[in-house]
């Protein structure tokens, strides 16, 4: 019987070699963008529910939301081997978590976007009130993803904690803004926490990284992002530095300093990566020299690296995603 030869042979990897994202703006675009639409950019400090019953219905495009673990944590304790004296004061936890959770919850409902994505991180000892807030504002899960960070503490009847839950919601899925950035993405996020030794903080501080994953994949240069829970501004540092605007509330006015500072210490725009250059960046730290790899782009990069030498570097560019997605 006659072997039959499929038209189009199967290429492994051939699917993420040819990826390119929904969308890519150059440096120039998304300044512009971001000049475009004016927004106070501001952090507003008081209790977020009252904040946001003063804000107008669909006014956000993306919100992120850390809110307080609810279990008695003011990042001080021995157990988080850290200098109590660089911890801010004034961390406070909540009397009610299920009820507090229900009313902030719905409040973001109501002043997002029906196309925004709304991020809420939660541990997993008040995760059944968070997802029972979502629940009761209508809104849908579209990811469940989990993060999973270094600094577990070290426990000795039990597993240690190593993991977050940063679940993506949305008020109507269909319509939700998602930019795909990379071809093939996974709802277990590895991201280790920075030792900031010295430095002034709350005691749970975001990694930049997770936020900036947030925001790359939820919303465009110029997008005005919300976030009820600033804590140390981590939000407001990566819309900053990536063309996005932000608005904030936090509860604690000694962060303010701190925020402000870390907010000095960033420059608009300067952790926005097209993402045509982020495959130069990762080019190099392989060892190739992207000039010799012609004109780059996301379907060039893998056709110059096929034409060189093939199969092995497929598996390079396999390599290379997966290198990606580590960062
Ligand atoms: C988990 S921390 C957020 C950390 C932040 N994502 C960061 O990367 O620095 C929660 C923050 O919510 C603040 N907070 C607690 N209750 C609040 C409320 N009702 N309104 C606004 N902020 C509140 C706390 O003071 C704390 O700074």
């Amino acid at each position: 019987m006659a072997q039959k030869t499929r038209k189009n042979p199967y290429v492994p990897g051939k699917a993420a070699l040819e990826f390119k994202p929904d969308f890519d703006w150059t440096i120039e675009e998304a300044k512009e963008l971001y000049e475009r639409k004016k927004a106070d950019d501001s952090i507003i400090y008081q209790d977020c529910i009252d904040h946001m019953k003063r804000v107008r219905d669909e006014t956000f495009d993306m919100v992120l939301a850390d809110p307080p673990f609810g279990i008695d944590f003011d990042g001080k304790s021995s157990a988080y081997n850290r200098n109590p004296d660089n911890v801010a004061e004034g961390y406070s936890e909540i009397d009610d978590y299920a009820d507090f959770t229900e009313e902030w919850i719905s409040e973001v409902a109501r002043i997002a976007k029906s196309s925004a994505q709304i991020w809420i991180v939660s541990g997993w000892t008040k995760l059944e009130d968070v997802l029972r807030g979502i629940r009761m504002a209508g809104l849908e899960t579209v990811n469940h993803n989990i993060w999973k960070y270094n600094f577990a503490l070290f426990t000795r009847k039990k597993f240690a904690s190593s993991h977050y839950h940063v679940l993506l919601c949305s008020k109507k899925p269909k319509r939700m803004f998602f930019n795909k950035v990379l071809h093939y993405i996974e709802d277990v996020w590895i991201i280790n926490k920075r030792y900031r030794k010295g430095e002034m903080k709350n005691g749970n501080k975001l990694p930049e990284e997770v936020v900036l994953k947030c925001i790359d994949f939820g919303s465009r240069p110029g997008d005005l992002v919300y976030d009820p829970f600033m804590g140390n501004g981590t939000t407001a540092v990566c819309c900053k530095g990536s063309w996005r605007h932000y608005i904030g509330s936090e509860i604690n006015i000694n962060m303010g300093p701190i925020i402000r500072n870390n907010l000095d210490l960033v420059k608009e725009g300067e952790m926005y990566v097209p993402y045509t250059e982020r495959w130069q960046e990762i080019l190099k730290s392989r060892g190739h020299d992207p000039k010799k790899c012609g004109n780059l782009t996301q379907t060039t990069i893998p056709r110059i690296l096929f034409e060189a030498d093939g199969t092995a570097l497929f598996e390079e560019r396999e390599n290379l995603l997966r290198g990606e997605d580590e960062n």
